[in-house]
């Protein structure tokens, strides 16, 4: 059993110190995990990583879902490190920053162009603004089931947390629900005679696309004039290599690449039609738009970084993508059947999309119990194992898919024994996890 973290809870504090909220990204904080945890990682390789104390977990978090193939990979490692030899940023573009573009532009069906930066955000908050110059109108309509599209204002100010924001941002961003078209339609016919810009939703997130949900979304963003964004963030590379726009057989106008599409080097890509693209050009005769200009966006080594990671997923019939998607379903029967087993599964299940299964946790009257996850989380620990979300890559093999059905089974069945006790929350020590947007801390 893993309980020791004196190294980590020494680090602990100097983050806490130094960063404001101890991390440089609010899901990999403290209050998004339980006291008994790993603070700081040392390592990874393949699907396990090793903490300052020594302890190796089971990783199945994999950099927020960008580490697709597995930490440390060398195939890719390999290829960043001879790029970086050659230098990775010039006076004028690389002619990686060419031929990447071409390789993306055959990768996904909607890409006529393609703009390279560092951040999943760099690329949706571009994408609005193309949206609103393309069209000349300024609100957003915003997938309200979906958790995060954005650190800038346009979608932070939607949510719980919009201190800071100025109050004149708040009225731009609608919202609509995911496999709901009248809801959609509904906001299409208020918000018509004010100027809708754009319709941004992830193709598919916490549940698949219900029958025809997406094309119906494509006809009513053409038939108002309306630009259709796909935030492929997470799905693009993970859920088909071709993006979930493939998959699903709907092509956006605009859509957001990022995470797996460099097995987490730090690239993203924004992609999309040429007429909408090209307003960011400087060969056209209307007025200039600024879009994402970057001192980091053409890093040669990102590139390779693409190029390799694309290349490895289009291998073997998308061997890559096969896996993944197995064993998520494998790890969300395996966790359902424990849970039915023991007389819990109303309280403790696995749901989603079998390429990115998320836990369900709730009290006896069907609400979230972030009491439960917590403890769930901290004996998942204690066995090896470190979850939020499963993420699965191609480094989860045959092993760590065992180790975890068996913290599974152990974690399960404290949570069983607390749950008939009624003592769930005095077997977790310190606070339990809160959800990252909320008003106060
Ligand atoms: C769906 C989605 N879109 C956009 C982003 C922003 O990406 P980044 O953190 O690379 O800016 C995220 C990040 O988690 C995301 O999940």
């Amino acid at each position: 059993m893993i309980t020791n973290f004196k190294n980590s809870n020494v680090l602990r504090q100097k983050a806490n110190f130094y960063i404001p909220g101890g991390a440089h990204t609010y899901s990999k904080g403290d209050d998004q995990f339980p006291q008994l945890s790993p603070h700081s990682i040392v390592r990874g390789k393949g699907a396990r990583i090793w903490d300052v104390d020594g302890n190796e977990f089971v990783d199945w978090g994999m950099g927020l879902t960008s580490v697709i193939l597995g930490h440390a990979y060398d195939e890719v490692n390999e290829a960043v490190k001879a790029e970086m030899d050659n230098g990775i940023n010039f006076i004028r573009p690389s002619y990686l920053e060419a031929e990447v573009a071409e390789i993306v532009s055959s990768q996904i069906p909607s890409a006529e162009m393609v703009k390279f930066a560092k951040n999943g955000s760099n690329a949706t908050t571009a994408a609005i603004k193309l949206a609103r110059a393309f069209t000349g109108n300024d609100i957003v309509l915003r997938c309200v089931d979906q958790p995060f599209f954005s650190i800038d204002d346009w979608f932070i100010c939607d949510t719980q947390i919009d201190r800071g924001i100025p109050k004149n941002f708040h009225p731009l961003t609608k919202q609509f629900q995911y496999n709901n078209i009248e809801s959609l339609r509904k906001q299409i016919d208020t918000y018509k005679p004010q100027g809708i810009a754009c319709v941004i939703l992830e193709p598919a997130a916490i549940e698949e696309p219900a029958g025809n949900f997406l094309q119906l979304v494509r006809e009513e963003c053409s038939q108002h004039g309306i630009v259709l964004i796909f935030d492929e963030v997470v799905s693009g590379f993970r859920f088909h290599p071709k993006g979930a726009q493939y998959l699903y057989g709907v092509t956006p106008d605009l859509s957001c690449f990022g995470k797996a599409i460099a097995n987490g080097f730090s690239a993203s890509a924004l992609v999309g039609k040429r007429d909408i693209m090209s307003l960011g050009g400087i060969s056209h005769d209307s007025e200039r738009l600024f879009l994402l200009s970057t001192t980091y966006g053409g890093e040669t080594h990102h590139l390779r970084a693409i190029q390799k990671t694309i290349e490895i997923l289009n291998r073997d019939d998308y061997a890559v993508t096969r896996h993944i998607w197995s064993v998520g379903k494998r790890l969300k029967e395996e966790f359902n059947n424990l849970s039915r087993s023991l007389g819990i599964e109303k309280q403790a299940y696995m749901g989603g999309i079998d390429c990115r299964p998320y836990f369900v946790f709730l009290d006896p009257f069907g609400n979230p119990d972030n009491n439960l996850r917590t403890l769930f989380v901290q004996e998942m620990i204690k066995c090896g194992i470190l979850v939020q979300g499963i993420s699965p890559s191609f480094s989860h093999q045959e092993d760590e898919v065992v180790q975890t059905v068996s913290a599974f089974k152990f974690s399960l069945q404290t949570l069983s024994a607390a749950i008939a006790a009624g003592d769930v929350s005095t077997r977790f020590r310190g606070e339990p996890i809160k959800p990252v947007f909320r008003k106060f801390n």
